[in-house]
């Protein structure tokens, strides 16, 4: 009889041989999920047997975890500003940093605003999370990527956003002369030379194009400002992610988009520069 006390040793032993770094909190996780348990139950019940077909499948997930394939696309699935956002393999995990994105961009929410363009939504998590802060707001989410988009897609439906987001596969910005009273983007910023060596879980299962931001890991920022004079409204709203060590460059690339804006930096939970906000006046 195999209990789960025996399962969960086990499994931790061959996580942190494989070099997984929370490897006693991933083991209860994938064994809580096999058993349709939470973690707390797994603790009282420690003695408790498991039934075989139980063990195959968490054998299985224990083994595609130990290739550095990341936890969250093993269990389908993660947790973004409260909400849970399917994922896979087509798309970036999103990340603890972003959800500081869309806490700044609720924060600086202003009454008349309306139109929120998300550049590069992968998950559509940015989308989803703002939508159900923001009842007032109406998203536009644009991907370059078809298999991303269609993550997207279920996560806006899964969460009955579909009449409030709207799906766009687009080259940054979507169609048309919109100006958007918000833009908000966590692009691709990793320097091209520098993805080979991210970990494993990143560099060998997260998709290329949700990384790679070009020779110096700037190239998003600089398209995307380019257009910022003619896509964001008067009075309305920048918010971009930035990698370590980006914000100061940066800066200086919206700042010379958006002249008469007030740019501004703020730090992440480790007080490393991770946002770039930009307001521009009103006319
Ligand atoms: C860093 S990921 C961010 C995903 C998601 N917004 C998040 O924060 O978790 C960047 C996303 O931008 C998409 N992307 C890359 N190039 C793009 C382009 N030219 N136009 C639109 N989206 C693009 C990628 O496919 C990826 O989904």
């Amino acid at each position: 009889m195999t209990i789960v006390a025996t399962l969960l040793a086990a499994a931790v032993a061959r996580l942190r041989a494989a070099g997984v770094e929370s490897a006693p909190l991933e083991a209860q996780l994938l064994l809580a999920r096999v058993l349709r348990q939470d973690r707390v139950w797994l603790a009282v019940n420690r003695d408790r047997a498991v039934a075989a077909a139980d063990r195959a499948r968490f054998e299985r997930m224990v083994r595609q975890r130990c290739t550095r394939k990341p936890l969250q696309q093993i269990l389908g699935e993660t947790e973004f500003y409260g909400r849970r956002i399917l994922v896979n393999r087509s798309v970036l995990v999103p990340r603890p940093e972003t959800e500081l994105l869309v806490g700044q961009v609720a924060e600086r929410w202003r009454p008349r605003y309306r139109r929120v363009l998300d550049i590069g939504t992968g998950t559509g998590c940015i989308a989803v999370a703002l939508a159900l802060e923001l009842p007032r707001a109406r998203i536009t989410a644009t991907e370059i990527s078809a298999r991303a988009l269609a993550v997207a897609r279920r996560n806006v439906e899964r969460h009955g956003l579909s009449r409030r987001i709207e799906l766009a596969k687009a080259d940054l910005f979507p169609p048309g002369r919109v100006r958007f009273d918000v833009v908000v983007s966590n692009p691709p910023y990793i320097p091209t030379r520098q993805i080979p060596g991210l970990q494993p879980e990143v560099a060998r299962y997260e998709p290329v194009t949700a990384l790679d931001g070009g020779s110096d890991g700037l190239s998003f920022y600089r398209r995307i400002s380019a257009r910022l004079g003619s896509a964001l409204a008067p009075g309305g709203l920048l918010a971009l992610e930035v990698g370590d060590g980006q914000a100061a460059a940066v800066r200086d690339i919206v700042r010379c988009a958006l002249p008469s804006a007030a740019v501004g930096t703020v730090d992440d939970y480790r007080g490393t520069p991770r946002i770039v906000v930009a307001s521009v006046p009103q006319r």
